[in-house]
């Protein structure tokens, strides 16, 4: 894994941006795996100003995202999707046909979990995965526990899941208790992961994921396998981590 601590948390956004832009700049035709989350929303703002001030090109790019709340229609204003096409797709000249979120109201759950990881199989595979860590080190929904080995699937979210993301719902009982999740295996065979943890909430988690030893009951330690993969923090995310890291100038 890559650690790169930049100063502040703009600067943090704007770094995962720049891997992002660059990426979709080599490659027209980039399959990107997308994230959603408070740490995101500044990523998608900036991407937006690049496409705008840039012409950064998403014309020809295709989206995964990570996950989507069971239950949820894609009209929802709580639903990923709706996040996605508020913050991001509608503001870009990416394809709507293009994007894929799984879909959590779907009537066989089952089948739409294969249908998604079959899907991404066939558009060639993640070229980059961007991604957001929670306070239980999940990645994506993938709660501690999380086999290694799996593959997108319904999950059951953790209280402490359910506590971090309550008041977006109005409060823990109105919010789902069910996700369609890719899995850790579907996330490790990304060719490229960019992960991105801003603010203090994050630091002992960073550290745990990154220090610490591989073990499912920290998800997000499996990106220690991963070939590829870069961490990008803040100053306050990498305030836990016991060893001097490398601070970017990019
Ligand atoms: C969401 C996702 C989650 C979030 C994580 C952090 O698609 O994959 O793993 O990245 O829960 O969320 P925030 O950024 O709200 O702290």
């Amino acid at each position: 894994m890559e650690v790169i601590i930049q100063p502040n948390t703009d600067a943090a956004v704007e770094l995962v941006s720049q891997l992002i832009a660059r990426e979709v700049r080599a490659n027209p035709r980039a399959i990107l795996g997308l994230a959603t989350g408070r740490t995101m929303e500044s990523v998608y703002g900036r991407l937006v100003q690049l496409h705008r001030t840039e012409g950064l090109d998403f014309s020809r790019c295709c989206s995964f995202n990570l996950d989507e709340y069971v239950g949820l229609r894609a009209d929802d204003k709580h639903s990923y999707r709706h996040y996605m096409n508020r913050l991001f797709f509608n503001q870009v000249n990416i394809d709507l046909r293009n994007t894929h979120l799984p879909d959590g109201a779907a009537a066989d759950l089952e089948t739409e979990c294969q249908l998604y990881e079959r899907r991404i199989q066939e558009s060639g595979g993640i070229d980059l995965q961007l991604l957001g860590i929670g306070q239980t080190g999940h990645i994506g929904f993938n709660e501690p526990l999380s086999p290694w080995n799996s593959r997108t699937r319904v999950v059951t979210l953790v209280a402490e899941t359910i506590r971090q993301n309550a008041s977006l719902f109005g409060g823990a009982d109105k919010m789902p208790r069910h996700a369609i999740t890719m899995g850790v295996a579907t996330i490790l065979e990304s060719k490229k992961c960019v992960l991105l943890a801003t603010g203090t909430a994050k630091a002992r988690i960073v550290a745990q994921t990154i220090e610490g030893t591989a073990t499912t009951s920290i998800p997000a330690t499996a990106l220690q396998l991963h070939p590829h993969c870069t961490i990008v923090l803040d100053e306050a995310a990498a305030g836990e981590l016991s060893r001097t890291r490398r601070r970017s100038q990019d």
